[in-house]
């Protein structure tokens, strides 16, 4: 397995950052997660866009032009043959003595591009039976629209859930609204056929998939309302699902031990699933 780490194709075992990487010191650090199908990168240009977006929005350096970034990309991809899986996309501010002052302008910044083969029948197979959430607290800071790797809160959040016997952790704002998924986007579909998910403005990731999936939802010309929801909400849902890079969409059948309409994954849901690659560049 090959790993790409600053300028070198390296052997997994060897991957390695400086000790003193801003990313490891102060999740001084920004990433993407894309999915891979087919040997493609699934909306590639907005996973690269938002990357692009996240550094400004921390004055962080580009590591090298978009161009070059895809040429990694897909060479990680083929040295591991990788055709079904995710790539996993990390950019720090670089590594230089600990302070907390942006360093030297001339500090390179760190790239590490992970490539991971996943059977897609596992999240298919997943898919059938669907997910248990819980809700939790939302303990994070205010800007969690940029995508970096401060992710302590979501961390704990999904430990939470796992001992719960759930698989996601679904964060709940003082108003005592769901913002998001410990590493996904959170919607329902009403008992009036509305899908609903909050807005992207404040509170949340702008998700990939979820962007994607408003497309879809567009073309078919289904009634989306981007609105915060309550947990009372989910409980008297027809359907709720998250939606994720690595999930696309999953189903949700429970929330805090409560079923979800009739506890099986719903038909909308299921089809949304089915047709979303038809859709996504
Ligand atoms: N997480 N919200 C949060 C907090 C996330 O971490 C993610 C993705 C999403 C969904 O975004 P997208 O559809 O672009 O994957 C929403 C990735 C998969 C991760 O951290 O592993």
């Amino acid at each position: 397995r090959i790993v790409y780490v600053n300028g070198r194709y390296v052997p997994y075992a060897d991957a390695q950052v400086h000790v003193e990487d801003r990313g490891f010191q102060f999740a001084d650090s920004v990433y993407e997660v894309c999915e891979i199908r087919a040997g493609r990168i699934v909306d590639e240009a907005r996973h690269l866009g938002r990357l692009d977006r996240s550094l400004e929005e921390l004055r962080m350096p580009a590591p090298m032009a978009e161009s070059g970034l895809r040429v990694v990309i897909s060479e990680v991809l083929r040295r591991n043959r990788v055709r079904e899986g995710t790539v996993y996309i990390q950019v720090s501010r670089g590594a230089a003595r600990r302070d907390f002052l942006f360093p030297h302008e001339a500090t390179p910044p760190s790239l590490v591009v992970i490539a991971r083969g996943i059977d897609p029948s596992k999240s298919a197979k997943a898919a059938q039976s669907g997910i248990k959430v819980i809700t939790t607290p939302e303990t994070r800071w205010d800007r969690v629209d940029i995508k970096t790797t401060g992710l302590l809160p979501n961390v704990l959040a999904k430990m939470a859930a796992t001992e719960h016997g759930a698989k996601e952790a679904w964060f709940v704002d003082r108003d005592g609204f769901i913002t998001e998924g410990g590493s996904s986007n959170a919607w329902i579909i009403t008992a009036d056929d509305r899908l609903v998910t909050r807005p992207a403005e404040h509170g949340i990731l702008r998700g990939i998939t979820r962007t994607t999936l408003l497309d879809l939802a567009a073309e078919e010309g289904l009634a989306v309302e981007e609105r915060p929801f309550t947990p009372d909400e989910v409980k008297a849902a027809r359907e709720a699902f998250v939606t994720s890079a690595t999930n696309i969409l999953m189903p949700v059948v429970q929330i805090d031990g409560h079923r979800i309409g009739d506890g099986r994954p719903g038909p909308q849901v299921t089809r949304l699933r089915a047709r979303f690659h038809d859709i996504a560049a």
